[in-house]
């Protein structure tokens, strides 16, 4: 008969010895496995004269429930042997001292460039991105500037040589969407323009955001009611806006839109000089020309358009009175106006 009891001992010897995961797995597939000790009596069982049968069974059975709860032991204490190794070598220390690096946050333009993008797309339009190197048919003729025209004069233009000048509006983007897409539409364009003006209220380098909607029977109305809906977004419930008339070439008629003070709610203070009102942009409903120009029929279709100063409302908005902060790149200036630092 074989030596149980011989067997037993061996077997715990070895388990004994045993250090890793990993040799616990061999040494219970040379117990368990196929061609394992303790299978291999249970299968030789049946070789066995019957009468000695089951005793012989009980006792390899025996064997093979001890030797299995005793490597289930071994085995979850090499388990968490080999966790608490990981964790020391892995060990964070929480007390120590180490400079804090800061994260990076969004610049206030970009700011109220996405809050100004999130309503607009919130409301159906597309935001295009138009070239910030023009040509003067963009810049000025399709939006019914002619060579010889005044309004010129308010936009010093940089001229490049060969034609070429670096857009003085993002009104140009009006001009090449309806080139390419016809009506109805509905678009945003923000982006840097260029205008050789330098004081502590210009830059020579700002950005704006023009607003464009062409469909049948657009309004007046319509623009006032995206417009109140906008400075609302932007400044407040509260906010009430006011349109005054004004000229520019590529809107018939033309308005100055203004908005309530945020800051004394229209009763007048620093921000609004008193006025009560922040003059904040330029709209009017698209000229017939424009329209012509790009090849769209007048008598179908009309338009609104707009055309935001972003570095101006930021400007309100963060109470700086010199552009030039928006550009130096002065982090604790910056830092005042970070949201989620
Ligand atoms: N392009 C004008 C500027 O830079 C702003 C403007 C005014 C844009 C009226 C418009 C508009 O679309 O309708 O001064």
């Amino acid at each position: 008969m074989y030596d149980i009891q011989s067997i037993r001992e061996q077997m715990l010897a070895k388990l004994e010895g045993v250090s890793t995961e990993r040799e616990i797995a061999d040494l219970k597939s040379t117990m368990f496995g196929k061609s394992g000790t303790v299978t291999g009596l249970m299968r030789e069982l049946k070789d066995l004269p019957p009468d000695q049968k089951p005793r012989a069974g009980k006792e390899i059975n025996d064997l093979r429930v001890e030797l299995s709860a005793a490597c289930d032991v071994k085995e979850k204490a090499l388990h968490r042997a080999a966790i608490e190794r990981t964790l020391a070598a892995d060990e964070i220390d929480l007390t120590i001292d180490k400079p804090v690096r800061s994260v990076g946050a969004e610049h206030p333009l970009n700011q109220i460039r996405n809050k100004l993008t999130d309503y607009f797309v919130g409301n159906g339009y597309i935001v295009y991105d138009s070239p910030e190197i023009e040509t003067d048919y963009y810049n000025f003729q399709a939006l019914n500037i002619p060579p010889d025209h005044p309004a010129r004069d308010m936009q010093d233009t940089f001229f490049l040589g060969n034609g070429l000048l670096l857009r003085s509006q993002t009104s140009c983007g009006q001009v090449r969407l309806m080139e390419k897409v016809k009506p109805p539409l509905k678009m945003i364009c923000p982006g840097r323009v260029f205008r050789n003006d330098d004081d502590s209220s210009h830059s020579p380098v700002f950005h704006q955001m023009e607003g464009l909607v062409v469909d049948k029977n657009v309004t007046l109305c319509d623009l006032k009611g995206a417009l109140d809906g906008f400075a609302k977004f932007i400044f407040g419930e509260k906010t009430r806006i006011r349109f005054r008339p004004s000229y520019f070439p590529f809107t018939e008629p033309s308005v100055e839109v203004d908005v309530s003070c945020f800051n004394c709610g229209g009763d007048g203070c620093r921000v609004c000089k008193n006025t009560g009102w922040i003059e904040i942009l330029g709209a009017g409903m698209v000229n017939r020309k424009v329209l012509e120009n790009c090849g769209i029929d007048p008598d179908v279709y009309h338009g609104f358009a707009f055309g935001v100063g972003l570095d101006r409302i930021a400007m309100i908005q963060c109470a700086i009175d010199d552009i030039k902060h928006l550009w130096e790149n002065d982090v604790r200036f910056l830092r005042q106006f970070a949201k989620g630092e």
